[in-house]
Parts: structure tokens; C-alpha cells; sequence
């Protein structure tokens, strides 16, 4: 009989590593039958339904970034993990395939900052997209020699940009964050009772099938108190969700293509990690429903044809996360501390993802990185 997640918990040891690993396995492959699925709606003991505000955002408002109404989201809460709130895919028909070119085309785009700055040139990391369609529209005949930039893409940075050795942000290293991006997330935000959410920063994680994301936890913001934010492009993830330590077991549960969490109060300082993509069950998008019932005033344009072809090759073997954080409450600033006047972190340093220790760790576990290894996990 296949082994379960569950019986890989033992009192006392590092649960997350050990569902970590029996997640990543490949040979045999792991039973999945313990991981939630918020996209068949079932409620019980330990899901939930999650209240919303669906008079914070206008219909319009909510349509104009491409959002149902409010009062249509299927939101989720989860039993043990207060402040916690799953969306499944509030996104209208057809609306994702402007937000999935944004991630490819247009977020990717200077002066946002990717793991492909940090060995090579400005110029050459100038048009990921551009450099990149050609052999990506191409048909798939005979093998490529090299990988195109949008495919050798892992993350970019958005607003403040995370500094992944120092693991801080600073007020010296900022650029103007998006503001359709901005505009979702506070919509989206809003509705989850968190008005007034400023998007301060953001980090896309762009994942290839045998990609995983490190265990961590995003602590670098200043304001804790303020909600972050991530949505999901494309192939679908195993995210598990632990506790303030290593020894919690973590809730495993299927992220798919649209979806959106909202980690809040007691749940924004939890141990996560990606250890899986899984395929899309389904990834059916037609981005022609959504721009003929586009309004005046929409965040994002329609999607072209073109760069249709281009986006939606690249989603079916590819995920796309976007993470928003608000960094600083109100009023509050950055301290002065010399890591706020380096504006870029050496070259081959960047692959580093920030985690905490685990509590009783030696702190001499290798760092983890974005994504792709999870050095955290030593295999
Ligand atoms: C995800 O890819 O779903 C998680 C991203 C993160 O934790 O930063």
C-alpha cells in the first residue's frame, strides 16, 4: 500500500523536511490522496468557508483587473491556520492570459530585476521576451541547443527588490511597482478585509516540472501586520503550509492555475514551501472571452494572438507565482544600516531564497534557493 504523508511524521524531528521530501519524491511517486483540493469546494472539519467583503470592491472594479464579483469568489479558510485564506481561481472567463503576458513580457522587462542579471549584462537581459519568441514560437521540430532567456527565467523582482543575500529590502534599490499589479492586489486584498494594502514589492517565481521552492518563511517585510498576497499561473503546485516550526507538520494542498492565497495575522510568519509541480488538471484559456466584454478603464490589455501563442507554450509545462508584499506600514521607514545603500548583490549570490533556521537548527543548513533546489532539504 502506498505510504501515506501523514506517516511520515514522527514527534520531535524536522515533520516539514519529511513531507518536504516525500512530496519531491520522484521513484515511487508519492500518494497524493492527503493533499486538499480547494477547486472541488468541499467544506468539513478543516475547510471552511472564508468570509469576504464583497462590498469593498465594485463589480466593475473587480472586472476591470479581470476578477468575478466578489460575492462569486469560492474562498476557503483553514481549520488551525487563523488568517489563512484560499481563492479558487477568482478570476473571470478568459481574464488570465493578460495577467500570465504581464508575467512573461512585460514584468520581466527592466528595470525589474531577474536571476539572469546576475551574470550577465544589462544589455543583454534587456528584452527577456524579445530575445526569447523567436525560438519559443518556432514549432518544436528537432532539439534546440540553447534554452531561450524566458526559459532560463527563475525570478524577478518587483517595487523594493529583495536582496537575496542580505535578505532585506531598502529604500535604494526601489522601482516604480506596477500598477496594474497593484490595482489586483489591493482589489483583492480589499475584499479579504484588508483595505488600504499598498504593493510595495513582489517576486515572480517562475517554475520548469522538476522545480520546488525551498521551506521558508517570508519575514523580510517590516509591517507583519499586513497581508501577503500570492497568485498562480499555469501548472499546478503541491504548497504546504506549516507552522512557526520545523516539528509542525505542514497541510499540503494543490495550488492550480489562478488561484490566490492570502497569508494574514497568526498565518503570515508560517514555514511554506513548493516541493512539487504537478500537472494542470485542466488549462483551458481563452483570452478572446475576456477582451470582448472589456470595459473602459481594464488594468490590462487583451492579450494578442501572437503573444498568445507564446504564453500559452510556455504555461503548458511552466508555472508562474507572484508573491506581493506590503514592506513598510504606514509612516514607518527603513533603518539606516549599510546593506540599504547596496543597490545589487554580487553575481552567483542571488540564487539564495530566504529562510529561518528551524528553531533548534545549528543554522548550518546550506541557503535555499529560489527556486529549482531546496538546499534546504538535504537529500
Ligand atoms: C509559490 O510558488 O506558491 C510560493 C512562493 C513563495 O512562497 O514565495
Amino acid at each position: 500500500m502506498a505510504k501515506m504523508a501523514t506517516s511520515m511524521v514522527q514527534n520531535g524531528e524536522d515533520a516539514f523536511r519529511n513531507i518536504f521530501k516525500f512530496y519531491k519524491r520522484r521513484n515511487p511517486p508519492p500518494d497524493f490522496s492527503d493533499v486538499i483540493d480547494f477547486s472541488k469546494g468541499a467544506v468539513g472539519d478543516r475547510i471552511v468557508p472564508a468570509v469576504l467583503k464583497p462590498s469593498a470592491v465594485s463589480d466593475v472594479e473587480a472586472a476591470r483587473v479581470g476578477l468575478q464579483p466578489v460575492r462569486d469568489w469560492r474562498a476557503f479558510s483553514l481549520q488551525g491556520y487563523p488568517g489563512f485564506m484560499f481563492i479558487s481561481n477568482p478570476f473571470l472567463q478568459g481574464s488570465q492570459p493578460p495577467w500570465v503576458r504581464q508575467c512573461l513580457k512585460t514584468y520581466t522587462q527592466k528595470p525589474n530585476v531577474c536571476n539572469l542579471d546576475m551574470h550577465m549584462s544589462p544589455s543583454d537581459t534587456e528584452d527577456i521576451w524579445g530575445k526569447s519568441v523567436h525560438a519559443l514560437s518556432c514549432p518544436p521540430s528537432g532539439k534546440r541547443e540553447a534554452k531561450t532567456l524566458l526559459e532560463r527565467l527563475r525570478w524577478v523582482t518587483l517595487g523594493y527588490h529583495y536582496n537575496w543575500d542580505t535578505k532585506t529590502y531598502s529604500s535604494s534599490h526601489y522601482t516604480p511597482f506596477p500598477a496594474d499589479l497593484h490595482s489586483l492586489s489591493s482589489h483583492i486584498t480589499a475584499a479579504c478585509g484588508f483595505p488600504g494594502f499598498t504593493a510595495e514589492a513582489g517576486i515572480l517565481n517562475y517554475y520548469r516540472p522538476d522545480s520546488s521552492l525551498g521551506i521558508h518563511v517570508d519575514e523580510s517585510e517590516l509591517d507583519h501586520s499586513r497581508p501577503l498576497l500570492s497568485l498562480s499561473f499555469g501548472q499546478s503546485a503541491i504548497f504546504l503550509l506549516g507552522g512557526l516550526n520545523r516539528q509542525d507538520p505542514p497541510t499540503a494542498m494543490y495550488m492550480h492555475s489562478g488561484d490566490v492565497m492570502v497569508m494574514s495575522g497568526q498565518s503570515r510568519l508560517l514555514y511554506h514551501a513548493v516541493p512539487r509541480i504537478v500537472s494542470a488538471p485542466t488549462l483551458e484559456m481563452d483570452p478572446s472571452s475576456w477582451s470582448s466584454s472589456l470595459q473602459d478603464g481594464a488594468a490590462v490589455e487583451p492579450v494578442s494572438e501572437e503573444d498568445w501563442a507564446v504564453c500559452s507554450r510556455y504555461i503548458q509545462s511552466s508555472r508562474v507565482n507572484v508573491t506581493v508584499r506590503q514592506v513598510l506600514g504606514p509612516g514607518q521607514s527603513f533603518p539606516e544600516t549599510p546593506s540599504s545603500h547596496q543597490t545589487r548583490t554580487d553575481a552567483g549570490q542571488m540564487d539564495g531564497y530566504h529562510e529561518r533556521p528551524a528553531d533548534g537548527d545549528s543554522g548550518k543548513r546550506k541557503r535555499s534557493s529560489s527556486v529549482d533546489s531546496v538546499d534546504t532539504v538535504e537529500t
